[in-house]
C-alpha cells in the first residue's frame, strides 16, 4: 500500500532528524542561549530509527535525508547511515550539514552511503558568516566543502538562507560562484518557524530580490537543466556556467501541492508538515512493525493541505496551530 494522503500526494521521502543539538546557533534557527536539548534517553536509538525506516520502506519510502540539528554531532552517525542504506527499498540517502566537521568526516560519510550533500552556507565572508552562525568558522567550512568535492559527493548543493541585514549583499557573489564550480547554489526564503513573527518579517527577503540583483549586475538567468527531483527547488543557470542556481520560496509561493515528504524527529515523532504542531508518536510502537506502519498512515491522515507561513503572526485561515519547535528540532 502506498503512502498517499487525503490530497492524493504520494510520499516516498523521509527526512530524519538524528539530533536536536548543533555546534552552531544560526540566527534563523535557534536562539543564542536558553535552548533545552533532549537527553540521551529521549533520543531515538539507532535500532529504533532503523525500525521506523524499515516500516516506511515497506510502504514506499525510497529516499532519506539525514538532518539535525547538526546530524554529524550525533555519535556514530556513519554506522547508522550504513544500516539505513542496507534497508531494502531505500535507494538514496542525502545529508544536510553545516560543514563544520566535513573536513574530517566527508570520506567516512561517503563510504557509509551518503550520496548527496547539502551544505548550509549563508555567507562567503568570515564576518557575516560568523554573525549568522554565531559560532561558525568560514575557513573551516570552506575546507569541508573542498573535501566534499574531493571525495565525490554528487551533487553538492549549497543552501543559502537570505536574511535581511546579514547576507542579501552577497547574492551576486553566490550567483558568480556557480560560474566557477559545478555546484548548485540554492537561495532559500527565511521561514517563520520557531521565531517571533514580527522579528521574522523584518528580516524576510523575498526571492524576487535575487532576480532584481541579477538583472542589475547584468547576469542572465536561463532555465536550468537540473530536473525537479525530491525537492521544491526551481533551477536556473548562468549560460555557460558549470553550476546552477536554485530557488526555494516556501513563503512567497508555497509548493505544498507537490509535497512528498514526512519527517521523523529526534524524539521519535512523525511530522506530516514542518509548519504545524500536529505529530504522531512512533517511538512506543518500535518492536511492533504493523503498528509502526499504521503510524505512517495516521501521520498522512492528519497532513494538512498546506502551511500558512506567509500569515505568520496574523489570523490563520485553517484554525490549525503552528509548531512550537525551532527549526533545529525539525531538521529543515
Ligand atoms: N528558514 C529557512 N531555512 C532554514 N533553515 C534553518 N532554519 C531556517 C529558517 N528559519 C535551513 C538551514 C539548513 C536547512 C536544514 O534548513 O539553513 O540548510
Ligand atoms: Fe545548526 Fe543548522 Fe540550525 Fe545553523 S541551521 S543552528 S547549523 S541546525
Amino acid at each position: 500500500m502506498a503512502l498517499v494522503d487525503r490530497f492524493g500526494r504520494v510520499h516516498d521521502y523521509l527526512r530524519i532528524s538524528v539530533t536536536d543539538r548543533c555546534n552552531l546557533r544560526c540566527v534563523y534557527c535557534m536562539p543564542e542561549t536558553g535552548m533545552q536539548f533532549l537527553d540521551e534517553s529521549q533520543l531515538m536509538t539507532d535500532d529504533e530509527i532503523v525500525q521506523v525506516v524499515q516500516a516506511g520502506a515497506e510502504l514506499g519510502i525510497r529516499k532519506l535525508r539525514i538532518t539535525g540539528g547538526e546530524p554529524t554531532v550525533r555519535r556514530g552517525l556513519p554506522k547508522l547511515v550504513e544500516r539505513l542504506s542496507a534497508i531494502p527499498g531505500i535507494e538514496d540517502i542525502a545529508l544536510t550539514t553545516n560543514g563544520m566537521t566535513l573536513r574530517d568526516q566527508a570520506q567516512e560519510l561517503k563510504d557509509a552511503g551518503i550520496s548527496r550533500l547539502n551544505l548550509s552556507l549563508d555567507s562567503m565572508k568570515a564576518e557575516p558568516f560568523q554573525a549568522i552562525t554565531r559560532f561558525g568558522e568560514f575557513a573551516r567550512v570552506w575546507e569541508g566543502l573542498e573535501e566534499a568535492v574531493r571525495v565525490g559527493f554528487s551533487p553538492i548543493k549549497l543552501n543559502v538562507v537570505l536574511v535581511g541585514g546579514f547576507n542579501e549583499g552577497e547574492i551576486v557573489d553566490f550567483l558568480r560562484l556557480t560560474e566557477r564550480y559545478p555546484i548548485m547554489v540554492r537561495f532559500i526564503e527565511y521561514m517563520p518557524i520557531g521565531q517571533d513573527a514580527k522579528a521574522w518579517r523584518k528580516r524576510y527577503v523575498p526571492l524576487t530580490d535575487v532576480f532584481t540583483q541579477a538583472e542589475a549586475a547584468g547576469i542572465e538567468l536561463a532555465p536550468g537543466t537540473e530536473v525537479r527531483g525530491n525537492g521544491p527547488a526551481q533551477y536556473y543557470r548562468i549560460p555557460g556556467a558549470p553550476g546552477q542556481v536554485g530557488f526555494i520560496h516556501p513563503v512567497s509561493d508555497h509548493f505544498c501541492a507537490t509535497c512528498n515528504r514526512l519527517r521523523l524527529t529526534a524524539d521519535g515523532r512523525l511530522k506530516p508538515c514542518l509548519y504545524w504542531a500536529d505529530e504522531v508518536a512512533v517511538r512506543d510502537c518500535v518492536g511492533q512493525p504493523e503498528q509502526l506502519r499504521e503510524m505512517f498512515f495516521r501521520a498522512l491522515a492528519i497532513k494538512p493541505e498546506k502551511h500558512e507561513m506567509s500569515l505568520a503572526g496574523e489570523v490563520l485561515d485553517s484554525g490549525l496551530v503552528p509548531t512550537l519547535r525551532t527549526m533545529s528540532q525539525i531538521g529543515g
